[in-house]
């Protein structure tokens, strides 16, 4: 009998990490597995326990404790905060116990994502500009002040010195509502993060809105074939370690088409109208003040991010849902949340 492999989860709850965690308890070697989670809401971690996963209490800042976590796991996926350098330092402390201890360094699935390949189009141009996620030696050009990359070259220099072998999973937009036992079980965030802030401002405004002229483009992947690529990496990692490229070598851009932020806001106008919360579906500009308001002062959706899955289709991963897909579940996304807040 093969030893139990410990996997340690980060975000759990979260919109990837609830539906990463789904499958990984439904893998054909579940039984050989041991679950544990750091959850930040008690009763969530309560009811954690009935799905036969080890839930820990505690928060990102709890550094003692994700280090300790960390250097008890063989494989740590993590969903958590791409951009929470601390809780990234703790881990890393965590990882160089464990190989201090075991002289075998773990296994770390970190989800960063597409954010790191943004321009500051500021939605009035799009470009050329592809990131091929195969091509290590341009994925290294990216600037050091790109969002999630403080974090993510952190995880590269530890990776670099041995003591971990890290993979870089980039989902770009995430879209469509997250399903399954854990949504069911009111343990896990269902909504993404561009799509529904969109939805939740245009509702507020009255008329779906854009930053700029919303031609700047970005990359689309389902949840679901999101989720999927975390169990197509660990089984190649798990059947041939030595043939799945890390650190370096190890980023993985999740895409299967792109839309620009026209289309999508488009798509939000429509559903305004159909719903009576809009009387037209042409989206228009936020307005500094507005972009204040909703984003901080951030022409974030407004960027180009591009990119090429190369690499992550180079393991086995099939995604079929397009950016058809993605407009039609739109519709649907807004309906809900309109729902949920009652407007
Ligand atoms: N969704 C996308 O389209 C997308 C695309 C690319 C990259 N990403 C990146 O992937 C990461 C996860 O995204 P997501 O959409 O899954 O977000 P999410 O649904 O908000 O999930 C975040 C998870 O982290 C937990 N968490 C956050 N702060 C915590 C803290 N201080 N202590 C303990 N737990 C904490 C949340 O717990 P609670 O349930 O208690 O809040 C939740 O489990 C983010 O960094 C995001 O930037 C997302």
């Amino acid at each position: 009998m093969s030893p139990t492999l410990k996997f340690f989860f980060v975000g759990a709850t979260g919109y990837i990490g609830s539906s990463v965690l789904e499958r990984f308890l439904d893998h054909p070697d579940a039984s050989n597995f041991e679950f544990t989670a750091l959850v930040r809401d008690p009763r969530k971690a309560e009811k954690f326990k009935q799905f036969g996963i080890n839930a820990t209490v505690g928060s990102f800042d709890d550094a003692q404790l994700v280090e300790d976590l960390t250097a008890a796991a063989d494989v740590v996926v993590d969903a958590g905060n791409a951009d929470d350098l601390g809780l990234t330092k703790s881990m890393l402390r965590g990882f160089k116990r464990g190989f201090q201890k075991t002289g075998k360094p773990s296994t770390f699935i970190h989800t960063s994502g597409t954010g790191v390949l943004v321009d500051d189009a500021a939605g009035l141009r799009t470009t050329d500009v592809i990131w091929n996620d195969a091509d290590p030696d341009q994925i290294e050009q990216l600037p050091p002040t790109a969002p999630h990359r403080d974090v993510d070259l952190e995880i590269l220099q530890a990776d670099k010195e041995g003591y971990v072998r890290a993979y870089f999973v980039l989902p770009s937009t995430i879209y469509g509502m997250a399903s399954g036992k854990f949504v069911d079980a009111g343990l896990a965030n269902k909504h993404s993060v561009q799509v529904p802030a969109l939805i939740k401002t245009s509702l507020d405004r009255g008329q779906a809105g854009m930053i700029g002229k919303g031609l700047n483009i970005w990359p689309n992947v389902h949840i679901d074939e999101a989720a999927d690529f975390y169990i197509e990496l660990f089984n190649a990692i798990k059947a041939n370690p030595d043939a799945v490229g890390h650190g370096r070598g190890g980023f993985y851009i999740l895409l299967n088409g792109e839309h620009t932020l026209y289309d999508v806001s488009k798509e939000i106008g429509r559903a305004l109208v159909a719903l009576g919360k809009a009387t037209t579906e042409v989206p228009s500009t936020y307005t500094q003040e507005e972009v204040n308001k909703y984003f901080g002062g951030s022409n974030y959706l407004g960027t180009n991010s591009r990119g090429l899955a190369n690499h992550s289709r180079s393991i086995g991963w099939k995604p079929k849902k397009t950016t058809q897909d993605f407009l039609a579940s739109i519709g649907p996304e807004v309906e809900e949340i309109a729902k949920s807040k009652h407007l």
